[in-house]
């Protein structure tokens, strides 16, 4: 699989993450350093150079003068360890070793306070025999960072850093926070933080959903942990637009969003190795999995959460519009309209989704499934999603009939037909973005979206027809 710089970073935050909980030699903390030395060497080996660098510059990660998005939310250890050490970055070199990595992981999760200086903060590498893995000077100043490596992860990406992003992104680093800290909360066996998550909830559901799909169409998940804490994020922040467009409260909103934080806190308690099983799951395990609605519903109940909006979420998000799913509805149970609509975004997610080593599909695509599939869910519910989002999501990158690369700007009137800006001529050059021309697509018209792109990954198999395991394999990964 083709490797990209995001997911490299999110790689190594999320080894520092796993070293807080595990030793060196635990096979999720080697697991993370292999797949990471594994995917730097291809990808310096592609690149025909001989290291990797990674920049860090006033909270979040650059590259080539641009702050990555994704990355600088999912990537917060990363980042802290940077400003801990004083450096505006760290540079690989190969030859790399496993050892390298793993060594670099537990320094990281150990380090709780600023060194003095940079030589201090080299000398600690040093001390620890850390090889090819260089500390770089920090970027003070603004011209400076265009020395910084690399080029633009997308000309999507590269738009909405031109816009004002900072708001959101702070909003975003919250809810992924909130997510992480609570599944190691959940790992511990510790008591969940619901005012963080209540925080974290009023604060997205007071920011505004202009942008909110573009964030997140820039956060990838290489591993599975990152999977499962973006997932919820999104999740949430889905819940929060649907809920908006159905003119819920602001009161409502925010306790939706926070719904959608918490949704899939019983899965702590499923273990991994059945959670994140690459085959098909036994009627046991599957038993298991399923009991994570109800378990999640257990835990807030425990952390003295009374909302029944929040806790009816947990425990009914995989029950279906004819009732069936899971868990089994008691007779007396009345289905409440916040867990149907987190099990809309919740599937809706888990389908578009950048999955580990699964291509995401597109908005257009996992409607497609959505609908033809009458009695899963709730019809006005699933109406206001689509309104929400449009087929083609501002900042989706697109292929046009005539060969030529695009970015969407805007929702247009049709749902099909948005406001897009040509990024790249059909030979696949790419165009001054002062010469970058912006068309508005039109029914009828000869011009049309031929193909939607994620940051460079084209759809799995598009021509392939919508099968009954689409929904299966999705609802086991919501
Ligand atoms: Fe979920
Ligand atoms: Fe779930």
């Amino acid at each position: 699989m083709e490797s990209h710089f995001s997911d490299l970073i999110i790689l190594l935050a999320s080894g520092i993450n796993q070293r807080r909980m595990y030793f060196d030699d635990h096979p999720k903390v080697q697991a993370v350093s292999h797949e990471f030395t594994t995917r730097l060497r291809g990808m310096i080996k592609d690149n025909g150079s001989d290291e990797f660098s990674i920049g860090v510059h006033s909270g979040k990660f650059i590259r080539q003068g641009k702050y990555l998005v994704g990355p600088s939310i999912a990537g917060r250890s990363l980042i802290e360890f940077a400003e801990l050490l004083g450096c505006g970055g760290f540079s690989f070199r190969l030859p790399l070793a496993m050892v390298d990595v793993a060594t670099f992981f537990r320094v990281g999760a150990a380090q709780k306070d600023k060194l003095a200086n940079l030589e201090d903060a080299r000398a600690l590498f040093a001390a620890n025999g850390i090889e090819h893995i260089e500390l770089t000077v920090s970027l003070r100043e603004e011209g400076d960072m265009e020395k910084a490596e690399g080029g633009p992860e997308s000309a999507a990406e590269a738009d909405f850093m031109a816009a004002d992003f900072a708001p959101l992104l702070d909003v975003y680093q919250a809810l992924y926070e909130t997510v992480s800290t609570n599944n190691l909360s959940i790992s511990r066996n510790d008591e969940v933080d619901m005012s963080g998550a209540r925080t974290s909830g009023e604060k997205l559901a007071g920011s505004s959903d202009m942008g909110a799909m573009d964030v997140m169409q820039f956060m990838r998940y290489p591993d599975y942990d990152s999977y499962t804490i973006g997932h919820s994020v999104r999740v949430a922040a889905l819940s929060a637009m649907v809920g908006r467009e159905l003119g819920w409260s602001p009161e409502s909103l925010a306790e939706l969003a926070t719904a959608g934080l918490v949704h899939d806190l019983g899965k702590g308690r499923v273990p991994e190795e059945i959670l994140f099983k690459a085959g098909k799951l036994t009627p046991e395990e599957m038993k298991i999995v399923q009991s994570h609605p109800a378990a999640g519903a257990q835990i807030l109940m425990a952390s003295g959460e009374q909302s029944p909006l929040i806790i009816s979420s947990a425990w009914g998000h995989h029950i279906r519009e004819d009732g069936r799913g899971y868990p089994v509805m008691p007779e007396w149970y009345v289905h409440s309209s916040a867990a149907s609509l987190i099990h809309v975004c919740d599937v809706f997610e888990a389908l578009t989704a950048v999955r580990p080593y699964k291509a995401p599909m597109s908005p257009r695509r996992a409607f497609d499934i959505m609908l033809k599939d009458k009695g899963v869910f709730h019809p006005r519910i699933l109406a206001a999603l689509i309104r929400s989002t449009g087929l083609y999501p501002p900042g989706s990158e697109v292929m046009l009939s005539d060969q030529r690369k695009a970015v969407v700007v805007a929702r247009g009137r049709e749902m099909d037909c948005p406001l897009v800006r040509v990024t790249h001529d059909p030979a696949g050059l790419p165009i001054a973005r002062s010469n970058q021309p912006a068309i508005q697509l039109k029914n009828g018209e000869e011009l049309e979206i031929e193909e939607f792109l994620v940051v460079g990954v084209t759809e799995e198999n598009p021509s392939r027809p919508l099968q009954e395991e689409d929904l299966i394999t999705c609802d086991y990964f919501s």
